[in-house]
């Protein structure tokens, strides 16, 4: 039903899957004696998450925050809110930032430096897509799952206000879903 709205596929869930094992066989190197704390930033991180996950293979610690700087639309409105803060104290520790994607780079660079003031020994990020067009914010991510154009796309975590989220790849919705929404 959803797929009806989807005018490309982007990504499509054979690429997430060579993708996920790629950055799993990646992050696994670097970090299988380090205990990090891998957090994912809500809402989009989490169909990517939960694959990257199953993949890592040694002992870490999951957590989340909520952050969000679209509030729904399609553009990013630079403010970025923290809906709810992550519970475990990160002092010494290392941090694996999760995202869906980075455009701007406001909300990665805003939640990295915060981070970092409480004390994180390390903060590294790992994205599925990377947006380095959009960027506002210098910001290099550490493991990149796939560079992108600069579109709008939904779909794996990603959302048009809150739908498409569960599409199990991303795609670039039709343009008629935006101009003709109730
Ligand atoms: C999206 C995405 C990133 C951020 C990237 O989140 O998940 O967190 O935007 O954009 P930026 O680089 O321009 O800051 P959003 O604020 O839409 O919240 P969501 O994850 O709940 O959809």
């Amino acid at each position: 039903m959803l797929d009806k709205d989807i005018e490309s596929v982007l990504i499509s869930q054979t690429d997430i899957q060579n993708i996920v094992s790629r950055l799993g066989r990646e992050i696994t190197r670097d970090y299988h004696d380090r205990f990090p704390i891998v957090l994912g930033l809500l809402k989009g991180c989490v169909p990517f998450m939960a694959e990257l996950l199953k993949v890592l293979d040694f002992h870490l610690e999951v957590a989340f925050m909520n952050v969000s700087s679209y509030h729904g639309g399609i553009e990013s409105t630079g403010d970025v809110r923290i809906d709810m803060d992550l519970a475990s104290p990160v002092k010494g520790r290392h941090v694996l930032l999760t995202e869906d994607i980075i455009d701007t780079g406001r909300t990665i660079k805003a939640v990295s430096d915060l981070l970092l003031y409480r004390g994180a020994a390390s903060v590294k990020v790992v994205t599925l897509m990377d947006k380095p067009e959009g960027r506002i914010k210098d910001f290099v991510p550490d493991y990149i799952g796939r560079s992108i154009p600069k579109i709008f796309v939904v779909g794996f975590g990603l959302d048009y206000e809150e739908r498409y989220r569960n599409l199990p790849y991303v795609g670039v919705l039709k343009e008629h879903v935006y101009t003709t929404k109730e």
